[in-house]
């Protein structure tokens, strides 16, 4: 286990409902105090519900993307600088669920990392190869190649990001990497890192995301370059997110 202070997010995702989300939050608020940092994602309209439930607690909130504009006729897009309003501590950018169904490209990631930035938001910057990937050995150059977009665009603040390592494999379909599957890649993320930000990237947290549960995230988490985990299905049940965040403090 190393000592960087763990981090885990759960990302709603296109899940919740006002009532439901109150309970959730509730159940989360309510099992503090976590020996960890702690945040959620939910759906845009649900943001500022969440800012009053979790006001006066240490609980952080984020979105689950942003756009790579300030403002202007982007009709459906979101602003870094709207999320900043709204209290947003974090934003998900690169989820494999938006490069895949909405086409977008490292290149498009980076500029959104970089707009996060600019408003004071950390982007958790995801990256992960799929089943074909991994099979034809190509994990390295693929997570490689995400990253790379992102330091690049960044330059000197690239030691600001949180990045997220989710093998497209492993999101919702229960399928976990293997803790040793995990390390392996997040050993390499952080070799770049340190290579572009020197020994900021010692303090960089890198997430793991792809069916976290109570029953393996300790295991994952104990790992040396997995500081927490970016948590989907399992962030829906408040009892299997704060069993995550147990395992994570
Ligand atoms: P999962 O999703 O935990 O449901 O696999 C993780 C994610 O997509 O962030």
């Amino acid at each position: 286990m190393n000592t960087r202070r763990k981090l885990v997010v759960g990302n709603w995702k296109m899940h919740g409902s006002r009532k439901g989300n109150a309970e959730l939050l509730d159940g989360i608020a309510g099992a503090r105090p976590f020996g960890c940092d702690v945040a959620v994602c939910p759906p845009f309209p649900y943001l500022a519900e969440t800012a009053v439930a979790l006001a006066g607690t240490d609980i952080r909130w984020g979105a689950q993307d942003c756009s790579a504009h300030e403002q202007g006729a982007y009709t459906g897009e979101v602003s870094a600088g709207m999320l900043q309003e709204f209290g947003c501590r974090y934003v998900i950018v690169g989820h494999s669920e938006r490069r895949a169904y909405h086409g977008e490209s490292d290149q498009l990631v980076a500029d959104k990392a970089k707009a996060a930035l600019a408003r004071g938001v950390t982007p958790i910057v995801c990256v992960g190869e799929t089943l074909a990937q991994r099979e034809a050995g190509e994990t390295a150059d693929v997570v490689k190649r995400q990253l790379a977009a992102v330091i690049h665009t960044l330059a000197h603040c690239a030691g600001e990001i949180v990045v997220a390592y989710e093998p497209v494999w492993a999101i919702g379909t229960g399928r976990t990497a293997t803790p040793e599957q995990a390390q392996a890649v997040h050993a390499l993320l952080r070799a770049q890192l340190r290579a572009a930000t020197g020994s900021r990237a010692d303090e960089m947290k890198l997430l793991y995301g792809g069916s976290v549960k109570p029953d393996n995230a300790r295991e994952l988490f104990a790992q040396a370059d997995i500081d927490g985990g970016l948590i989907g299905g399992a962030s829906l049940k408040a009892a299997d997110f704060v069993a995550i965040c147990r395992a994570a403090g």
